[in-house]
């Protein structure tokens, strides 16, 4: 009885941190920073900010988080009680409603494919769909709606849990269904070029700026720096193993964005699609590959983007809930009123940046469009900010021996790894993330 038990406890806590890393961002994102950063070579870099910056980031949040037992308010007040430290909760509140705002657009997306799906559209020609739906006005801008009010409707009901159930069936479907996409895309004539694409790296891509998008990317897609993390860890027992943990969650997010890529990029060369196309990419390549596939490209569309919808939606859930709860706890606004405003506030916000792809294409911030704006602020800078400033907690304020004892689980595992890891947190991490600031400032 006792091993089951805790088996259930070890398996519910990767999966709810699993399921809030799987989201947009290895579907959407992913292949589409592969391809404008130049294929194999910014998987490698990828992968590299994932073990060395995006590791230790989660493994610090997790330890504050389950020290705490609370929320990154509660964690800092309780951990470093008089200082400022507290501060680092707004930067925890800000990205998440920034972030949603674009999350939101993209999951707008998401639904128009779902709906395309349902109607039969990707039978036949499919080129145009995606560049003829994203430059028009309303059509992006009633899907966004849609999406955001799904969401805001799910944190109003009080159904996340309801949700969140939908992706033990979801999760495991989009796993089958894009394994099935991958192998189907390389029968398609043209598609080993996509493979090569894939595996095989061009150092001279490499440059400060790929560097940043990798590691920014990697805090996107591990939902770091915001203290989501923190926030699942504080639900974690004693006994579970951060480190373990961490790994198997990270694993499984690398899994998904690669398929993803293997899904993607095969048939961009096979749809003579441009890799460097950007956020579209994903939105104009599996239109092709179903379209490809007959009748039972229907089919396997419709199951795909209701599982993509999933997948996304508890991503936003929890990126709303986050500025929900610091408004019901720490101002007392009521659950409705704080829904509601922050709804419309990042709604509106989002308005703009759908916009940015048709009617305000001219706005530029800093030499580019809305949305790229608000996408660069949130993960090349703000994530990463918080996910350095939750390391130099952990590295630099909290005692050793508090961060042995729950990276050791009390002195019962990593009791040899945790010199590392200690030296990750403590230095590498922070001088990593501080040095890619500053050379993407600089160079
Ligand atoms: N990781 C999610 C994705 O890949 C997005 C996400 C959800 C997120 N919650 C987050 C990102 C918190 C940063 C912080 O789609």
């Amino acid at each position: 009885m006792q091993t089951r038990e805790n088996f259930g406890g070890r398996l519910a806590v990767i999966l709810a941190m699993a399921g809030s890393a799987i989201g947009l961002g290895n579907i959407w994102r992913f292949p589409y920073l592969v391809g404008q950063n130049g294929g194999a070579a910014f998987i490698l870099v990828y992968i590299a900010a994932c073990a060395l910056l995006a590791m230790p980031i989660f493994m610090a949040e997790a330890v504050i988080g389950r020290r705490s037992g609370s929320n990154t308010f509660g964690a800092m007040k309780k951990l470093a009680p008089g200082t400022r430290w507290k501060w680092l909760g707004l930067v925890t509140v800000v990205a998440p409603l920034l972030l949603l705002s674009y999350y939101s657009v993209v999951g707008g997306w998401a639904v128009d494919y779902f709906m395309k799906a349902c109607s039969f559209r990707f039978i036949g020609d499919t080129s145009g769909l995606f560049g003829g739906f994203i430059s028009s006005t309303w059509e992006p801008l009633v899907t966004h709606t849609v999406f955001m009010a799904l969401t805001a409707g799910i944190i109003l009901l009080g159904v996340t849990k309801g949700i969140e159930k939908f992706t033990k069936i979801t999760m495991p479907m989009l796993f089958i269904l894009i394994v099935g996409i991958v192998i189907y895309g390389l029968t398609l004539p043209g598609s080993w070029k996509g493979v090569e694409y894939m595996v095989k790296p061009d150092f001279s891509k490499i440059n400060a700026q790929v560097v940043a998008t990798a590691m920014g990317q990697a805090f996107f897609s591990l939902s770091l720096g915001v203290g989501t993390i923190l926030t699942y860890a504080s639900y974690m027992r004693k006994e579970e193993n951060i480190v373990s943990a961490g790994n198997c969650t990270a694993a499984f997010d690398l899994l998904f964005a690669l398929l993803a890529g293997f899904a993607v990029m095969p048939a961009v060369f096979a749809a003579g699609i441009q890799p460097e196309e950007g956020p579209g990419l994903v939105f104009d390549t599996l239109p092709y590959i179903f379209s490809q596939m007959g009748w039972a490209g229907t089919v396997v569309s419709v199951l795909f983007f209701f599982s993509i919808l999933i997948a996304a939606l508890t991503s936003s859930i929890s990126l709303l809930e986050v500025g929900v709860a610091y408004l019901v706890e720490e101002k007392g606004w009521s659950r409705r009123r704080s829904t509601l405003v922050l709804a419309f506030g990042t709604w509106a916000l989002g308005v703009l940046c759908s916009l940015s792809f048709g009617p305000l294409s001219g706005v530029k911030l800093l030499g580019v469009g809305i949305f790229d704006f608000l996408d660069k602020l949130c993960t090349n800078w703000l994530m990463p900010f918080g996910g350095l400033l939750f390391t130099l907690f952990v590295g630099w304020k909290m005692s050793k021996a508090d961060v042995r004892d729950e990276l050791t689980g009390g002195g019962t595992c990593n009791r040899r790894l945790f010199p590392l890891l200690y030296f990750l947190m403590r230095y590498l991490a922070p001088v990593g993330i501080v040095v890619v600031f500053l050379t993407n400032l600089f160079l």
